[in-house]
């Protein structure tokens, strides 16, 4: 992982920097890049305006680690009236959100009850929530959530980290289970006992991953594979692979970030290929948008670019 990689995602985790660095306005305008807005309209906005392209959209609102009730609460509701929206305005749109915004953190069973009532709103309004995954220690208990969930509905589904030294294993103890499971490289700042250290590893580990869930045994009803990279290379294999063993469209969609590679998102859409794109939105963005700018260092230029602009 090279120097500027660390000190960008150990500054995510910075309250002075996240206190200070949001104020100004090159950074917000440097956001923007990855963010329509941040208001639920801007995003809804956007997510409509790629629905005629034929790319679907993943709505997630930006925070994590909440550490009271009443904000998990405000989380929980504002979910809620984001899936009634996506209903009326016929979107095609599932959300994503993130554990330790539900309460996780400080209180379990609240957190269960809160998905729970999320879960309920997804199957009235024939919607799809995906679970973000966090850092290492929140993965035991994210999957849980997960397994917990799913045993009531399919409409539910997992982001899995490649990079994690584990996640061979949690794969096998999943895919019986019909899962959907979103592969992605993973994006926090992880031991070198924990996650692997070199990209070449991470990449493989993440085309082996896909593949052991593309295979005949995994196909159970509920079971989808997310292909969430932006990672050109890795996505053509995949497409070379699922192409030689003809492998259903049903059983795999590619994923990416909203503001990302947006040329390989009109590739994929111009080629009928199925792809939603996660759109961000919030003010609490600024953990997240240094985890962006780690995945490509080069990001740090275009911010510089902004300052001066
Ligand atoms: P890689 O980092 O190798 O990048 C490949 C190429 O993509 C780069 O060369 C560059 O061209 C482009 N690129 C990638 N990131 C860029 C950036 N920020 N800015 C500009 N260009 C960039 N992680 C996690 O830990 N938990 C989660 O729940 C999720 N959820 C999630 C959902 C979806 C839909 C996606 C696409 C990704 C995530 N991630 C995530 C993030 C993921 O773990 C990973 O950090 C990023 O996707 C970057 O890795 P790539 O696979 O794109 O490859």
């Amino acid at each position: 992982m090279s120097v500027m990689r660390k000190v960008l995602l150990a500054g995510s985790t910075n309250a002075w920097l996240r206190d200070h660095a949001t104020k100004y306005g090159f950074v917000k305008r440097s956001v923007s890049r990855f963010m329509p807005g941040e208001h639920v309209d801007d995003a809804l906005r956007a997510a409509k305006e790629q629905q005629p392209l034929g790319i679907g959209t993943i709505l997630t609102r930006l925070g994590e680690n909440v550490t009271r009730a009443e904000e998990a609460e405000e989380v929980t509701q504002h979910y809620l009236d984001v899936i009634d929206k996506v209903a009326a305005s016929s979107l095609d749109a599932q959300i994503s959100i993130k554990p330790t915004q539900l309460g996780l953190d400080f209180d379990r069973g609240l957190c269960e009850r809160n998905m729970d009532r999320l879960m309920e709103r997804v199957e009235q309004r024939n919607n799809f929530l995906w679970i973000d995954m966090e850092s290492s220690p929140y993965v035991d208990p994210t999957i849980e959530l997960f397994r917990r969930t799913r045993a009531q509905s399919s409409r539910i589904g997992i982001a899995i980290q490649a990079y994690l030294f584990r996640t061979a294993k949690d794969i096998d103890a999943l895919a019986p289970l019909g899962a959907a499971i979103r592969i992605v490289k993973g994006a926090y700042l992880e031991p070198p006992n924990v996650a692997y250290p070199n990209k070449a590893d991470v990449d493989e580990g993440f085309y082996k991953l896909c593949v052991r869930l593309l295979a005949p045994d995994a196909q159970k009803p509920g079971a989808l594979l997310h292909i969430a990279t932006h990672d050109i290379a890795l996505a053509d294999r995949l497409s070379a692979y699922i192409a030689h063993n003809k492998i259903p469209k049903t059983a795999y969609e590619f994923a990416m970030l909203y503001g990302i590679n947006r040329q390989q998102q009109l590739r994929l859409a111009r080629d009928g290929q199925r792809l939603r794109v996660l759109i961000s939105y919030g003010e609490y963005w600024f953990p997240w948008y240094m985890r962006r700018l780690a995945e490509r260092p080069a990001n740090v230029w275009f911010v510089a670019k902004n300052m001066f602009s």
